[in-house]
């Protein structure tokens, strides 16, 4: 793989937060508890969750889904986009996980419009899709990069015209250039990137972007 100034894109990246994504307690909070609940220090990054709130708040969203809450440092940036009576409903297999977030989002403010439904978010999208739970206006895929694939085809079902699906992890340290990738990440990242590119009910770009290493978000918008 090429080489990359990792330096210089730290530097980069200090100077854009230091800039725009002001210190805050809230946020600071949700990740030294996440911490010390043991969860993985796999969250956005801080400019990361500041661009996900600037996305859906350029969108308008008032319904917002998440797979993969983690200890709902995302899910932060992306209810304090909502209006007063918006909604936003993340989806988390693990227990603890949720747990940590449900205390997180209650500390944060949000507790009111947010939700955390427990399981394996291809169950939890198939049994939204039977309810008829009404269409999203911005969703955020960030759980198991091998559900992607399966995950936008139950999302695309949730899905109405101007619906904004965001994915973060899609670029991998340059891993989905590999025509045949082994890992299973990497596979469903680059099947993903594929996927979204060929479908055309979607106008879709992905975007690199740095997080300990250069990975980047897909973002597209469901056109019909
Ligand atoms: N969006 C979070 C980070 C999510 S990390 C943030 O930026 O703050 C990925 C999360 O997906 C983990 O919490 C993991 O437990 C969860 N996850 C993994 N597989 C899953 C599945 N099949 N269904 C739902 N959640 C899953
Ligand atoms: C990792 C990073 C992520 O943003 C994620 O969603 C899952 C895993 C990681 O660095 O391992
Ligand atoms: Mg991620």
């Amino acid at each position: 793989m090429a080489a990359f100034n990792e330096h210089l894109a730290e530097r980069i990246d200090r100077y854009i937060e230091s800039l725009f994504v002001p210190a805050d307690p809230a946020l600071t909070a949700n990740i030294e508890k996440a911490g010390a609940a043991g969860l993985p220090p796999i969250n956005v990054t801080a400019n990361q969750g500041k661009f996900l709130y600037i996305l859906a708040r350029i969108a308008g969203a008032r319904r917002i889904l998440e797979i993969g809450t983690l200890g709902g440092y995302s899910t932060t940036w992306l209810a304090r986009a909502l209006p007063p009576e918006g909604r936003l409903i993340s989806l988390e297999l693990d227990e603890v996980h949720a747990r940590t977030a449900r205390e997180n989002l209650a500390s944060a403010g949000v507790e009111a419009v947010t939700e955390i439904r427990v399981g394996a978010a291809a169950d939890t999208l198939t049994a939204m899709i039977q309810a008829g739970e009404a269409p999203f206006d911005f969703v955020f895929i960030d759980a198991d990069k091998c559900g992607y694939l399966k995950y936008l085809g139950l999302v695309m079902q949730l899905s109405k015209t101007g619906t904004v699906i965001v994915a973060d992890n899609v670029i991998r340290n340059g891993a989905v250039l590999d025509e045949d990738p082994k890992d299973a990440d990497d596979r469903g990242a680059r099947d993903y990137n594929a996927a979204v590119a060929a479908n055309p009910r979607l106008e879709s770009i992905a975007l690199p972007m740095y997080k300990n290493k250069l990975d980047g978000i897909a973002i597209s918008r469901v056109v019909a």
